[in-house]
């Protein structure tokens, strides 16, 4: 009689850890993807798509139709300089760069790219970012076209 009161006092507290465990979990799983939401939608507290940030793009650029050419130049580039730190589709040292020519204006992305440095002191929008990655994005030195390269490969990935 008294074994059985243990093994069942036993079974109930092994249960409810578990319980406990799956649950609290599971809650910090709806947690992150919810700030995660949050990062790359429009509840920042600056309107991502007009900020143009700091650097050698200072006029307002007109893009036109996805250039296939471009982006195909531009997504050499980005395996050979960028993938080190990100991917299209999940966040690795840097952000997940899905949407990124939907949530940043053309500007912006092009001064990322070639002024990451000042952009991460400067820029309400990159010194944001930097608060939330461990590690500051590292200048790949590409010239500016190479910068309209990717850009261009970012905005056919994300009219697909
Ligand atoms: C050493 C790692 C590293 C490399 C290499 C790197 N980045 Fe980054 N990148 C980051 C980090 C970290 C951030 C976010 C924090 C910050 O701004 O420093 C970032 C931010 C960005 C953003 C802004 C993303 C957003 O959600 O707004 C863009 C765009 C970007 N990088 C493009 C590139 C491109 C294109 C290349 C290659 C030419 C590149 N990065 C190379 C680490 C890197």
């Amino acid at each position: 009689m008294r074994k059985t009161n243990i093994k069942l006092i036993l079974t109930v507290i092994v249960l409810s850890s578990v319980l406990f465990f799956t649950t609290r979990c599971s809650s910090d799983n709806t947690n992150n993807n919810a700030t995660d939401n949050a990062a790359s939608a429009s509840t920042e507290p600056f309107d991502t798509l007009k900020d143009i940030g700091v650097g050698p793009v200072t006029a307002t650029m007109t893009l036109g139709a996805i250039d296939n050419a471009l982006a195909d130049s531009g997504s050499k580039i980005f395996t050979a300089k960028c993938i080190a730190c990100h991917a299209i589709e999940k966040k690795i040292i840097g952000p997940a760069l899905s949407g990124v020519s939907k949530r940043r204006a053309p500007e912006w992305i092009m001064n990322q790219i070639l002024n990451p440095s000042e952009m991460a002191e400067k820029d309400p929008i990159a010194k944001d970012l930097l608060g939330r990655y461990i590690a500051q994005m590292a200048n790949q030195n590409l010239t500016q076209d190479e910068a309209r390269e990717v850009l261009e490969f970012f905005r056919r990935n994300d009219n697909k």
